[in-house]
């Protein structure tokens, strides 16, 4: 029933809820967000109208996207009341834990009627947690430095605007850009467009099902949208971006590879490939495809590291060769490729699930409005295989 969610062992061959939001075919390597390929999105729009593609299931005109960018810009301010929140954490904190609880507090700041909602009013609940997850983001990074937070500039489109204020020096000076310059480019600019693309919705992975799940019990949208950052940091699922780089930096060279696939491959040793595998994906996951191409369009414009794509790539010559993962249908996914483009943007490793989470947030969020329109929506309630005695 809608709503209800049924698993089964297999966990991905029984439906938890009906959407129309997004499409997966993993055995195809087929994304569709409201019926649009993601490959024609990624190549052909703008981030914004993606975004409002999701939430509005039709692509903006022009005016319509110059509203939307818009009304972002003027929302992308924090209540001042939650700075206090980031002080308080100690500042060696992982961003994402500081992303988490900020997003949680802020539902003190919006109380929405849970029970009967406008569609404007969801509209409303949506485009303002889009619009400050970036600012959330910035402000736990700088809190992780012991940095003063810089406000959002409305001069700055989204993308730019978060790089902004993750660089930037009080009173608004940037820090060093790639080659030096103290401004942003637009390459920077697209490139993080195209992650944020990317990473907007996927059907029902384990975080947007926690969504869906608090969603379900009529708690307020921003706590759901909280539970979906902490089953995010998982390694399993948005954290592997994270551990992809931290393990490329391990293996240190291209002739330590073989020794760590065959780790990967030992059934005694619990060390698995990051960045390789997925769920639904028994194919190549059509955004690593986009971001693997993008890498390589990018590699000499925004000096990608050479070293660690040169292990990244040994990494896949040898394991989509190999019999034990081809025979389990092991593929890159998005996290494979999405650790060196962020690396060379500067943004640090701490913050590449932050960024999945900038990204996602838009998933989560069209996913709480669509389970709160659905008539005769029931809570979340798995049943479980009793095998005890
Ligand atoms: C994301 O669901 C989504 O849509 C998620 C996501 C999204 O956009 O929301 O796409 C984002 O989370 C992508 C996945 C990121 N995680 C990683 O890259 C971490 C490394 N990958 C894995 O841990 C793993 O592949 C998972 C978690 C992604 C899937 O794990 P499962 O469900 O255990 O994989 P499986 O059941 O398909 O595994 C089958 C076999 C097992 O071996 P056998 O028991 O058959 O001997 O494949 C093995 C697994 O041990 N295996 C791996 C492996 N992934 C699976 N072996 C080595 N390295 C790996 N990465």
């Amino acid at each position: 029933q809608t709503g209800m969610f049924t698993y089964d062992p297999g966990y991905t061959s029984t439906a938890s809820c009906t959407s129309e939001v997004t499409f997966i075919d993993g055995d195809k390597g087929e994304l569709r967000y409201r019926g649009v390929e993601i490959e024609e999105l990624a190549t052909n729009h703008e981030y914004l109208e993606s975004v409002y593609l999701l939430l509005n299931s039709k692509l903006p005109t022009k005016e319509e996207l110059q509203d939307f960018d818009l009304e972002l810009r003027h929302r992308s301010f924090l209540h001042q009341g939650l700075n206090d929140l980031f002080i308080a954490f100690p500042s060696n904190s992982h961003p994402m834990a500081t992303l988490s609880a900020a997003t949680a507090a802020l539902s003190t700041f919006y109380f929405s009627h849970l029970d009967v909602c406008t569609e404007e009013e969801l509209q409303v609940m949506a485009r303002r947690i889009i619009a400050k997850m970036p600012t959330i983001a910035a402000y736990a990074y700088r809190t992780s430095i012991g940095a003063p937070f810089i406000q959002p500039d409305i001069d700055r489109g989204f993308t730019e605007n978060f790089l902004y204020m993750m660089r930037a020096y009080p009173g608004g000076k940037m820090h060093r850009g790639i080659n030096g310059e103290d401004v942003i480019r637009d390459i920077e600019i697209k490139a993080l467009d195209t992650i944020f693309t990317l990473h907007a919705d996927h059907e029902q992975n384990a975080s947007t099902t926690s969504v869906r799940n608090v969603a379900s019990t009529g708690a307020h949208p921003y706590v759901a949208i909280s539970s979906g950052i902490s089953a995010l940091w998982g390694s399993a699922h948005g954290g592997a971006n994270e551990s992809v780089i931290e393990q490329l930096e391990m293996i240190g060279h291209v002739d330590n590879v073989d020794a760590f696939i065959a780790r990967a491959k030992d059934p005694e040793d619990d060390f698995r490939l990051m960045g390789f595998g997925h769920r639904v994906y028994k194919n190549f996951d059509p955004r690593a495809r986009i971001l693997k191409e993008l890498q390589v369009q990018l590699q000499y414009e925004l000096k990608l590291d050479s070293h660690l794509m040169q292990i990244a790539s040994k990494i896949e010559e040898i394991a989509l060769n190999d019999e034990y993962f081809v025979s389990r249908k092991l593929y890159p996914n998005i996290d494979f490729y999405s650790g060196v483009i962020l690396t060379a943007l500067k943004i640090p490793i701490s913050m590449f699930t932050p960024v999945f989470v900038i990204g996602r947030t838009v998933g989560w969020i069209t996913q709480w409005m669509e389970f709160k329109k659905t008539k005769g929506a029931k809570i979340a309630r798995p049943r479980q295989l009793y095998v005890g005695k």
